[in-house]
């Protein structure tokens, strides 16, 4: 199942009193194979980080520590999405405006990606993205 909204996606939550352990594997949880992921931690209080869109990348985010709000924009509206869990994460498919900002202190999120990094494939430039997305 490829799904083309953005959509939060549950991880198994396996509960223990040692400390509790969630996990993602290719083609199971998340629903593409993995060839990236990274990591944004450090950020300081009331920065953003991400704001651009992807032409063909489709990522999941998680908000491993901490919370973070992923703000969504199709190129009509805004969606703001808190992610506050280390247990779920964010599908965010291609074609979408995102940045993540609201970084509570320690926080950090992790990205993991269907693809290499690629600067061909960012759009920065809202006005860019807008025109494209009609044109889709
Ligand atoms: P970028 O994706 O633009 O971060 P943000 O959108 O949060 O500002 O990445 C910032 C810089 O890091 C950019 O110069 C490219 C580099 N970078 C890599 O080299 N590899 C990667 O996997 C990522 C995500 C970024």
């Amino acid at each position: 199942m490829i799904p083309n909204e953005v959509t939060l996606i549950d991880f198994p939550k396996i509960l223990d009193p040692r400390g509790n352990l969630s996990f993602l594997q290719n083609n199971a949880q998340i629903p593409f194979e993995i060839q990236r992921v990274y990591w944004i931690y450090d950020v300081p209080g009331g920065e953003q980080r991400g704001g651009h869109a992807y032409r063909t990348l489709q990522e999941i985010i998680i908000a491993l520590s901490g919370s973070f709000d992923v703000v969504i924009y199709d190129g009509v509206k805004e969606r703001r999405i808190s992610l506050n869990r280390s247990y779920y994460g964010l599908y965010v498919p291609k074609m979408l405006w995102r940045h993540m900002e609201n970084f509570s202190t320690n926080s950090s999120a992790f990205i993991v990606a269907d693809q290499a990094y690629d600067e061909n494939d960012y759009i920065r430039d809202i006005k860019e993205f807008q025109r494209e997305k009609i044109d889709q």
